[in-house]
């Protein structure tokens, strides 16, 4: 692998700086030169009204104004992130240095709405881009070269060809079993090939002691003692480095980056970033909760919503300084 990155005349570094240590939002990170057909800062509308009403912020954050009435449903929560994601990495749909590759079959696991394979499809039109999901939640109209199927990444993968480059994003509560699903992917792919997975760390961290006593702490400590009751693990992910290197995946990198919950950081693009993690946040809450706290702790709904209602006040207030970590990782094939 080391000499297919001398080829093109680029260090590891140049192409994806090592962090052991989690960028907090205090301290801006990121990566130019974007591949990504669809411009970051014209976002759905939808969520872009929901964002701006929510954080209070005007279009200097680069999102636009819109009449309707916020997210609606899962998808929807899922297409936003999908915007979050392009605008922390500023446009690019990946960060493993495939731009020079041949790129003849790209896999999205577990694609969601299907919104990042049909975007890289677009941006790649000679790549034929599969996005493979249990759910049939992805549009019907697509690029001619991005496709999907119905399949459980979990199963035994038995796809007749190889994959120059498979991605996966925000798996982390989806499988028993990570180890399993990623040493798939190193079977289907092919020498020289790359992996790469974008994520979020659970739970969130916070820059000072403003977590300290509030309902957002409590929620997190529930979360993961419900997860815990119900044998769900959702503290994989600062092991998945350490997982690709095992399986052999070699010039393995991880890049540490975060979104601030709210408004609260410092700079301009942080505070962008941050409306937008916080409506994510927002829109999601209810969904990753209430069957959690109800079924695997015996939680009463009723109570749930008032844990919740109180978490909502704690982000909307701001005077909450907490943010998700976000690793990315990439691993290749040796060649
Ligand atoms: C949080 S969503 C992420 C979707 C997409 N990767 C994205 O970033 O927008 C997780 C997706 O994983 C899918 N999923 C969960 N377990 C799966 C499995 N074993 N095999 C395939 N898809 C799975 C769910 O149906 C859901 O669409």
């Amino acid at each position: 692998m080391d000499s297919k990155v001398a080829k093109h005349g680029i260090t590891n570094s140049e192409i994806l700086p090592q962090h052991t240590d989690v960028v907090r939002p205090d301290n801006e990170e990121g990566v130019d030169h974007p591949t990504s057909k669809r411009d970051p800062t014209i976002v759905d509308e939808k969520a872009a009204d929901a964002v701006q009403q929510l954080s209070g912020l005007s279009d200097d954050t680069g999102l636009q104004d819109s009449e309707s009435d916020g997210l609606e449903t899962e998808q929807d929560r899922l297409d936003l992130q999908h915007h979050l994601f392009l605008l922390t990495l500023r446009g690019k749909l990946h960060l493993a240095p495939i731009e020079n590759m041949q790129l003849h079959n790209v896999m999205d696991i577990a694609t969601g709405t299907g919104i990042w394979a049909t975007d890289f499809a677009s941006a790649f039109p000679s790549a034929n881009v599969l996005g493979t999901d249990l759910s049939p939640i992805q549009p019907e109209y697509v690029p001619p070269n991005c496709h999907f199927e119905i399949d459980d990444a979990e199963d035994e993968w038995s796809f007749s060809y190889k994959f120059d480059y498979i991605h996966g994003r925000m798996l982390a509560s989806c499988f028993k079993s990570h180890v399993a699903v990623f040493q798939s992917a190193f079977n289907a792919l092919r020498p020289n090939g790359w992996l790469e997975i974008q994520d979020i760390a659970i739970p969130s961290r916070c820059i000072d002691d403003s977590m300290f006593g509030t309902a957002f702490e409590r929620w997190i400590d529930l979360i993961k003692e419900g997860c815990a009751a119900l044998g769900r693990d959702f503290g994989r992910v600062p092991q998945y480095k350490q997982y690709l290197q095992e399986i052999g995946f070699v010039d393995v990198v991880e890049k540490q980056l975060s979104w601030p919950i709210g408004t609260w950081a410092k700079t301009q693009r942080m505070k962008m970033l941050g409306a937008w993690c916080k409506e994510n946040v927002l829109s999601g809450l209810q969904g990753w909760t209430m069957a959690v706290l109800t079924r695997g702790l015996g939680m009463m709904p009723a109570e749930v919503e008032l844990l919740l209602m109180e978490v909502r006040n704690d982000i909307n207030s701001n005077a909450l300084h907490a943010y998700a970590p976000i690793p990315l990782q990439r691993g290749g094939v040796y060649g």
